[in-house]
């Protein structure tokens, strides 16, 4: 049976010259990114955390905004969950600024506030797999250690020829492997950064810039002409639709109703209007069940859809009255105090249709 686990360098691959090509690009171009002032791992972690899934240019004034906010590990250890969710709306993935939170408390907690540079401590904590990880040991501390991304595994797909689907989680492995015999040891930060750069730059999905490419020559893909054909990637599957009434309930003054979601899961810990799965159940029913009061609805009106990673929710707003004050969850709040508290993107696009 063939083996697809590994893959080899070509035996005329001259790496070295990989390398100085890549390098010494990466030096005369590189842009000016507030994570690139200095080697403060600290810094370099929470940028890589930001910029997974997220374009460079929406994570910058993120990043700024956190390291005013939060400079350094002591007091972003010593912050509120909410006020860290608070600075990372909008970012999406939550569960990033969860775990970084935690993973930042327990490096106050063990190593006097220190980002460890040591392999085994790094990856035990919280958040850290290993892009990050190789991003930390490379960027922060010269490391010769592998950071692939997608976009790492474009460039090298199409450097090498490996036609391996990159959509299946063992294929990363492969890729580590090929950085691994590739990568400077005398400048892993900027070898790392370099390939990053490459993809976002150059090496990019659909028009590559070749005539452009640093490492053109070294490129087997170039060379066949089918650099557009590679990283094969197959289809993830279609998400999964769910339906939802969103319901904007105000009380007697005119306050709405939102509650915190579950510390587990999608969005966990962050606020939200109430969201009830549409079922055959009518709307009064279920928040009597559910909230323990009378709603009066007063109109169904407008229509939210939002995209995530592995579902997508449809949201139908409705309009409602509850009756008396006492209710057995959620809070009242106005207007005003709504900006207070962290809603993901989708609830914001609710409000953008009621306020
Ligand atoms: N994408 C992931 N990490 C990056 C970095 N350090 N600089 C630019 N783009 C990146």
């Amino acid at each position: 049976m063939k083996d697809t686990t590994t893959f080899s360098i070509p035996v005329l691959f001259n790496v070295h010259s990989f390398q100085t090509d890549l390098i010494s690009w990466y030096l005369s171009i590189k842009r000016d990114l507030p994570w690139r002032l200095n080697q403060d791992p600290y810094r370099v972690w929470v940028s890589e955390i930001m910029l997974q899934q997220t374009q460079v240019d929406t994570v910058i004034p993120y990043f700024n905004q956190f390291m005013n906010r939060f400079p350094t590990t002591y007091d972003l250890a010593n912050a509120e969950e909410q006020d860290v969710l608070k600075s990372w709306e909008g970012l999406g993935y939550y569960s990033r600024a969860r775990n970084l939170h935690a993973a930042v408390k327990e490096v106050v907690a063990s190593y006097d506030g220190e980002v460890p540079h040591e392999k085994d401590k790094l990856k035990k904590l919280k958040g850290i797999g290993p892009y990050t990880l190789g991003a930390i040991l490379s960027i922060a501390f010269n490391q010769p250690e592998p950071a692939v991304d997608g976009n790492v595994m474009r460039v090298m797909s199409r450097v090498f020829h490996i036609e391996e689907d990159i959509a299946k989680p063992r294929t990363k492995k492969i890729f580590e492997d090929v950085v691994r015999e590739v990568i400077s040891h005398d400048d892993p930060s900027s070898f790392n950064q370099g390939l990053m750069e490459l993809g976002a730059l150059i090496c990019t999905p659909q028009k590559p810039k070749c005539d452009q490419c640093p490492v053109q020559e070294h490129c087997l893909a170039y060379e066949y002409g089918n650099q557009t054909d590679l990283p094969i990637k197959s289809k993830k599957k279609k998400q999964k639709q769910t339906d939802f009434y969103g319901l904007i309930i105000q009380n007697k003054h005119g306050e709405l109703l939102i509650q915190k979601r579950p510390s587990e899961g999608l969005l966990a810990n962050l606020w939200e209007f109430p969201l009830m799965p549409k079922s055959e159940l009518p709307i009064e029913e279920w928040f009597k069940q559910h909230y323990g009061a009378d709603l009066s609805v007063n109109a169904k009106r407008g229509q939210v859809r939002h995209v995530f990673s592995h579902v997508i929710w449809n949201i139908e707003l409705v309009f409602a009255q509850v009756e008396g004050e006492e209710i057995d969850y959620g809070q009242f709040v106005t207007a005003d105090q709504l900006k207070e508290y962290p809603f993901p993107n989708v609830q914001y696009k609710m409000m953008d249709e009621i306020l």
